[in-house]
């Protein structure tokens, strides 16, 4: 028989995760990126989305406090802010990918998603083949990946750092698009009847959450294994139903 010693548990629940504070979850996010993460008063960690619920429901099973810092999606996709020991985990929306692998630990996939194109209403634009002018791409993300390589002649990619620049940006007019992440452009598009998502692209990717490189086994196989707990005891349904109509 194979024993797992918790080997350096001090009792106080959390010692044997290997955590950069004791007794509590380190999340990095970029936030704003709705309905994934956004700032919430009423949130025990001041997060809400559905990466935030579902790792405040992993915490409270393993019986951590869950805090939240704000970093960059770049910074957090190529694996410099995890390998730095900021935090223990990564929650972004972000795409497991055999790039990222190269810096970072995935855990299961717990979301599917796709990628899309949102424009004005008046644009005259159907599909990605009728895009002139600038797309907006937020920095590091499969969604500028996807540009690069899809965008027709005579568009291009303008790279911002985060959802709310680029929905800035929609809005002055200063670029044309935004080719990002499905879900976040499907909130924008239900928030302002002015704008809607005319193109969308099958990518198959899947979202994970990210850990240093080799130095967070224990902790990577704890929210494993509270995942597939989560869905079975339906609590992943019914965060799931909170941020996301079927
Ligand atoms: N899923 C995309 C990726 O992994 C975009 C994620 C952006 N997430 C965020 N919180 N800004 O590249």
């Amino acid at each position: 028989i194979l024993v797992l010693s918790a080997c350096g548990d001090d009792g106080d629940g959390g010692g044997e995760y290997g955590l950069v504070q004791d007794g509590t979850l380190t999340v990095c996010s970029d936030v704003p990126y709705p309905p994934f993460e956004f700032e919430d008063a009423d949130a025990p960690s001041g997060y809400s989305g559905f990466d935030m619920d579902l790792l405040q429901a992993i915490a409270d099973n393993l019986d951590l406090e869950m805090t939240v810092e704000v970093v960059g999606f770049d910074p957090l996709q190529s694996g410099t802010v995890l390998a730095s020991g900021q935090c223990d985990i990564g929650a972004s929306a972000m795409t497991i990918t055999e790039e990222r692998m190269a810096n970072l630990d995935f855990s299961d996939p717990y979301y599917d998603s796709l990628q899309s194109l949102l424009v004005p209403v008046d644009s005259g634009v159907t599909s990605i083949d009728d895009i002139t002018g600038t797309v907006g791409v937020q920095q590091g993300t499969t969604g500028e990946a996807f540009a690069n390589e899809n965008l027709p002649e005579g568009a291009s990619p303008e790279a911002y750092p985060g959802d709310a620049e680029l929905w800035t940006a929609l809005q002055a007019g200063n670029i044309d698009a935004i080719l990002q992440d499905f879900p976040v452009n499907d909130e924008h598009a239900q928030a302002d009847e002015g704008y809607e998502i005319v193109d969308s692209f099958e990518t198959d990717e899947q979202y994970g959450f990210a850990f240093a490189k080799d130095e967070k086994t224990e902790l990577l196989e704890a929210v494993n294994e509270q995942l597939s707990a989560l869905r079975e005891d339906g609590t992943y349904d019914e965060i799931y139903d909170r941020y996301f109509s079927v």
